[in-house]
């Protein structure tokens, strides 16, 4: 394990710690744990593999746990309340922690639980999926989902710190590791061209899951988030960039039912629709599109639209998106791969083209 990355944000600095064998380092989780009741959430699936571990390296403390069912359906409130239900109940006081160990589900969730019990708890993120690792456990977004729209209940709280336990990554499965891909395409696409590269030629390693080539991504992603975390933590304006795809993988996400398609299999296909709607407006050259949706398929990811949503059944879910301003809908846009912009200016007769020309076929 290297010196560990900061996200530089103040008094609310935290480090990230990436490196083998992190779950048991007791000596990692105790700067970050306020009073001693510490509070465990994670999920039937990720229990049996790692709870032990880290239990373990908790012995100190006054520690209980709550385990969740598995899913992005169950990212609501009665999950939420089922936490407080457990932190009320066993007395937990202001002076208490909470640890997330598992995926994004479980990191935006207890996030969001520590960010409302008692007008705020400090809480660690102990991220196990490759997404979570790259993206979802840093920069303090927390929240839960409404019928109606992803994530539109939540809100900031930085956790006291990330500890990323590479060897996690060997039980997951591959479907969660190629969705965890598309969340470091898109670094490459909106700020990082070496990155980019980097994935062109290097993905087989990733895929292979060999250790050097993971450590790789989730360095160089953690880099690029706390870079931009550290210069827009509320999303004022640049970090909006990092929602690249987003709005479209969010109306997937609602649009098909939490959980049909993974998170980062919605980014993908975002992505790519994206990619299309930049070089309809002229910004991006046809040569770097394909390049971007080449390494899309290449991972495994779907680069097109499902055929169940309509272009305007489409434009209908993205009217409640996050990014909607005054009643405009703000796409991030790519200028070349490594450039992104903000922008609410564009043609909606190309958006609607992309949509159709983005969509599966039969
Ligand atoms: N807060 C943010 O900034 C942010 C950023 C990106 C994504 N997200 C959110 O993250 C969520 C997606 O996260 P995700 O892709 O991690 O999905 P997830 O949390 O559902 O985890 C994926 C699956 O892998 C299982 N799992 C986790 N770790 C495992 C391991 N080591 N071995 C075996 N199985 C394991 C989980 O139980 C689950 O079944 C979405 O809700 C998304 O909105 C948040
Ligand atoms: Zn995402």
């Amino acid at each position: 394990m290297s010196a560990p990355l900061i996200v530089r944000l103040g008094d609310r600095s935290y480090p990230i710690h990436i490196g083998s064998g992190l779950l048991s380092r007791t000596d990692l989780l105790a700067p970050a744990i306020a009073g001693r009741q510490v509070m465990i959430v994670t999920n039937e699936t990720i229990a049996p593999l790692y709870f032990d571990k880290v239990r373990a390296a908790l012995s100190g403390y006054a520690c209980e746990a709550v385990i969740l069912p598995d899913g992005e359906q169950y990212k609501t409130m009665d999950t939420l309340m089922r936490i407080f239900d457990a932190l009320i109940g066993g007395r937990f006081e202001r002076r208490s922690t909470l640890v997330a160990l598992g995926g994004g589900v479980i990191g935006d969730i207890t996030g969001f639980a520590a960010a409302c019990y008692q007008r705020g708890v400090p809480f660690i993120q102990i991220p196990t999926t490759l997404l979570a690792q790259v993206d979802s456990s840093v920069g303090g977004k927390t929240g839960i989902n409404h019928p109606l729209g992803k994530n539109m209940i939540g809100a900031f709280h930085q956790p006291r710190c990330v500890i990323i336990d590479t060897d996690t990554l060997t039980t997951l499965p591959d479907r969660e590791l190629r969705a965890g891909i598309a969340e470091v395409v898109k670094y490459g696409l909106i700020r990082d061209a070496e990155l980019f590269a980097w994935l062109e030629a290097h993905l087989d390693e990733v895929l292979a899951r060999r250790p050097a080539a993971l450590a790789y991504v989730i360095e160089r992603s953690c880099r690029n988030k706390a870079e931009v975390v550290a210069a827009d933590e509320r999303e004022k304006g640049i970090r909006a960039i990092l929602n690249l795809g987003h709005t479209f993988g969010h109306a997937i996400e609602a649009g098909l039912g939490f959980g049909e398609w993974l998170h980062g299999e919605a980014v993908a296909a975002g992505i790519c629709v994206a990619a299309d709607l930049s070089m309809r407006l002229g910004k991006l050259g046809p040569a770097d599109c394909a390049r971007a949706i080449a390494l899309i398929e290449r991972a495994g990811l779907p680069a097109r639209l499902p055929r169940q949503l309509t272009a305007e059944r489409l434009l209908d879910l993205m009217a409640v998106d996050k990014k909607v301003q005054g009643g405009r809908l703000r796409l991030i846009l790519l200028d070349a791969i490594g450039a992104a912009r903000i922008s609410d200016d564009f043609d909606a007769a190309k958006l609607k083209q992309s949509l159709a020309a983005c969509r599966e076929v039969a």
